[in-house]
């Protein structure tokens, strides 16, 4: 489904783009460019983002816990 007209974002873009890490709007603006026209997604845009807070997949936390707890690796 389209969210944003205005910059053909579509709801399976912003999943990816929370998937990747990003948790707000003004990071879905800047990013993909949601809500940077008319604002008239905001409202649609932000329910689907919160949404996708809501379900994040195991499988992301995991790819996220690898990510921040990885152990340092010594330079030869
Ligand atoms: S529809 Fe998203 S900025 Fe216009």
């Amino acid at each position: 489904m389209i969210v944003c007209i205005c910059n053909n974002v579509s709801d399976r873009k912003i999943r990816q783009a929370v998937d990747l890490g990003m948790s707000s709007m003004t990071e879905l603006r800047d990013n993909l460019g949601v809500a940077a026209c008319c604002g008239k997604c905001h409202t649609c845009a932000k329910n689907v983002l919160r949404t996708c807070l809501e379900n994040r997949t195991p499988a992301t936390l995991r790819n996220v816990h690898e990510l921040v707890f990885q152990p340092n690796i010594q330079a030869a």
